[in-house]
């Protein structure tokens, strides 16, 4: 079953006089409790296909089906519940608050998604036990490694249980050892919770991970497999 789909989705950038297209005609089905890598060179629109997917920004025409609804259709301020209870982020730099502690920064995600739970302390180290930060939760970011801050992003995208992780290169910026480890991380969680994992790379090694993959060139959809 599909959980997530985009239709026909177009995308321009006006751009003086000049309409750029950026998306043409994007298809995409994302399965159920899979993790799609979405691939192609840089430029291509991946990022792009990404945020309008996850909402951040606006397509220009199309369908974004979620749960078979079309939520592009939904108010903002019921886009924003969407995004802040049933979606998780991680980008390329993990994007941690420099003044809060790693538990602090996962008490906030929970209280913008309106996570009610009267066992925040529980939940918070359940999350930090499965991404193996239980000792850092009350380290800052700077004193965190590069590979154990991207494991924080990992633990405050799925803390409020999304449905749907968004990822856009989460290895990047990471040697190869550790984007190892963080990629293994985001499986698994993806296989122990469920969660339905769109992922762009750059990084061919990282596709063996994948359960299907999509490459985009010139903001087309090139191959799915
Ligand atoms: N806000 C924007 N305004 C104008 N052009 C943009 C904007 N965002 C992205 N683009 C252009 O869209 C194309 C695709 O960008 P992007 O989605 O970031 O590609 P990728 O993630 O595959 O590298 C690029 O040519 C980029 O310059
Ligand atoms: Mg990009």
């Amino acid at each position: 079953m599909s959980v997530f789909e985009l239709i026909d989705i177009d995308k321009e950038f006006k751009n003086g006089r000049n309409v750029e297209k950026i998306l043409k005609s994007v298809d995409l089905k994302l399965k159920e409790g899979e993790l799609t890598a979405l691939t192609g060179p840089s430029g291509s629109g991946k990022s792009t296909l990404l945020t309008i997917a996850a909402c951040l920004q606006k397509k220009s025409d199309g369908i974004i089906k979620f749960n078979g609804q079309d939520i592009s259709k939904e108010s903002d301020g019921k886009i924003r519940n969407i995004r802040a209870e049933k979606f998780g982020f991680v980008f390329q730099q993990a994007h941690l608050v420099p003044f809060l502690t790693v538990k602090e920064q996962l008490e906030l995600m929970l209280d913008t998604a309106n996570v009610k739970l009267d066992k925040k302390d529980r939940k918070i180290d359940k999350v930090l036990e499965a991404v193996d930060l239980s000792n850092h939760k009350d380290s800052y970011p700077e004193s965190l490694s590069g590979g154990e801050k991207q494991r924080a992003a990992i633990a405050r995208a799925i803390i409020h249980d999304p449905e749907i992780l968004f990822a856009d290169e989460p290895t990047a910026s990471l040697d190869s050892k550790r984007s190892k480890e963080v990629m293994e991380l985001i499986k698994s969680l993806s296989a122990k919770l469920g969660i339905t994992v769109l992922m762009v790379t750059h990084d061919m090694d990282m596709l063996e991970y994948a359960d299907s993959r999509v490459e985009m060139k010139d903001g087309q959809i090139t191959a799915v497999e």
